[in-house]
């Protein structure tokens, strides 16, 4: 099985997403194009030891590979790590055409995007993403970037790849947790597009999704197809692009009251989504929530201790809407497939919402998963 996709944006040429048990035949292509002899690997350092053979395979493809092993986690994305990974492509004096190949989830994506970017103003960028939020998510749209101490993905540029390339055998290996981590984009981009995901997807659990490539496969295309469509419309995110973040100003005042670390992105995303149907209801929506909330929803929070209480959550939008020009804008459904975006104004609106999300969240942790 080999899906692919088409992509021409506002910034780029057309370039192929193709996803695929095992891809290989389009990263050959990958590879006639850039012949090398050296090609730059940027590769997560749990992918080397898990999928040593995918790794092994891709470089062998070139003469002269030049390894990177990019240290697991967050933390990676930094200025530190950034120059750190410029010097060694500069201390093999590249010229334009040397490819850089990402090879990891979206940590590993986003920091040899950036590198890749950044190098000689431009090397071409080739995803190869192993995480399921990668492939579905951050491979998808031209977004590279790294972290400051100001605030996460706060430096890094719009940079479309040449080819994205997605080994699903990779995520044999991921764990369960960050398997469902990628879900929370996937219910996303079946809320503001393509509610045909929600009805596939309450029905399935957890074993069949991992079990089932060909199923996993064909949820995990209509997700990118979602992705591309508004990113091919929007590519530097001035107004449409805002629909991809249904659930996520919600989402963001979780993840910064309880912690980064202590709430995974698509789960902080599963429960701002909640927040969001409530509100999107609130405004008059006509949404059947279950089909969000239950069956998979239970999965993604079953393992999270929520100790916050609404008014402080209303705080930490507040705080983040300081540094925006607008107030309180969210993204809210009509239906299923209708997204709009909303200013809010009133903030007790807000707060109930949050009241209501975290009482449906204790409902929820209660069902059998
Ligand atoms: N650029 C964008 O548009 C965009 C969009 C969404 C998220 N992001 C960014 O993506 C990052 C999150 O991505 P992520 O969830 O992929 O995290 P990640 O890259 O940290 O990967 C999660 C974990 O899975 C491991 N891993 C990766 N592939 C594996 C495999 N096949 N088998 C076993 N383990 C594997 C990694 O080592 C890591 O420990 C965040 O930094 C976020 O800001 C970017």
């Amino acid at each position: 099985m080999l899906d692919k996709q088409q992509v021409r944006t506002q910034q780029s040429d057309e370039y192929i997403i193709a996803v695929g048990e095992d891809p290989s035949s389009e990263i050959q292509k990958v590879v006639a194009v850039y012949p090398g002899p050296k090609a730059f690997f940027f590769v997560d350092s749990n992918v080397m030891k898990l999928q040593a053979k995918l790794v092994d395979q891709i470089t062998a493809l070139y003469e002269e590979p030049l390894v990177y092993k990019v240290p697991a986690g967050e933390a990676s994305k930094s200025v530190e790590q950034w120059s750190e990974m410029v010097s060694f492509c500069l201390s093999h004096h590249p010229h334009r055409n040397v490819p850089v190949f990402a090879i990891g989830g979206g940590v590993t994506g986003d920091l040899a995007g950036f590198v890749a970017s950044t190098v000689l103003r431009g090397l071409p960028l080739i995803h190869i993403p192993t995480t399921l939020l990668a492939i579905v998510d951050s491979s998808i749209g031209g977004k590279t970037g790294i972290n400051h101490e100001a605030g996460k993905n706060l430096v890094g540029s719009f940079y479309q790849p040449k080819a994205v390339i997605a080994p699903l055998k990779a995520l044999q290996t991921l764990s369960d947790q960050e398997f469902i981590c990628g879900f929370g984009e996937i219910l996303k981009y079946g809320a503001i597009a393509d509610p045909d995901i929600l009805t596939i997807l309450s029905t399935k659990d957890l074993s069949e999704l991992r079990e089932n490539v060909s199923l996993l496969g064909s949820i995990v295309q209509r997700s990118i197809k979602v992705k591309t469509d508004v990113v091919i419309r929007d590519t530097q995110e001035s107004n449409l692009r805002m629909i991809l973040n249904y659930g996520h100003t919600f989402a963001h005042a979780i993840e910064k009251q309880m912690g980064y670390g202590k709430i995974s992105h698509g789960q902080a995303v599963y429960i701002g989504m909640i927040a969001a149907g409530i509100l999107s209801k609130e405004l008059g929506a006509t949404i059947k929530e279950e089909l969000i909330e239950q069956h998979f929803g239970s999965m993604m929070i079953s393992d999270i201790e929520i100790d916050i209480t609404p008014d402080q959550l209303l705080n930490a939008m507040q705080s983040d809407k300081k540094r925006s020009s607008t107030g309180l804008r969210f993204v809210v459904l009509k239906q299923y497939g209708r997204p709009y975006v909303e200013q809010i104004d009133d903030t007790a609106l807000i707060e109930q919402v949050w009241s209501s999300t975290l009482t449906r969240i204790e409902e929820l942790k209660m069902q059998p998963v």
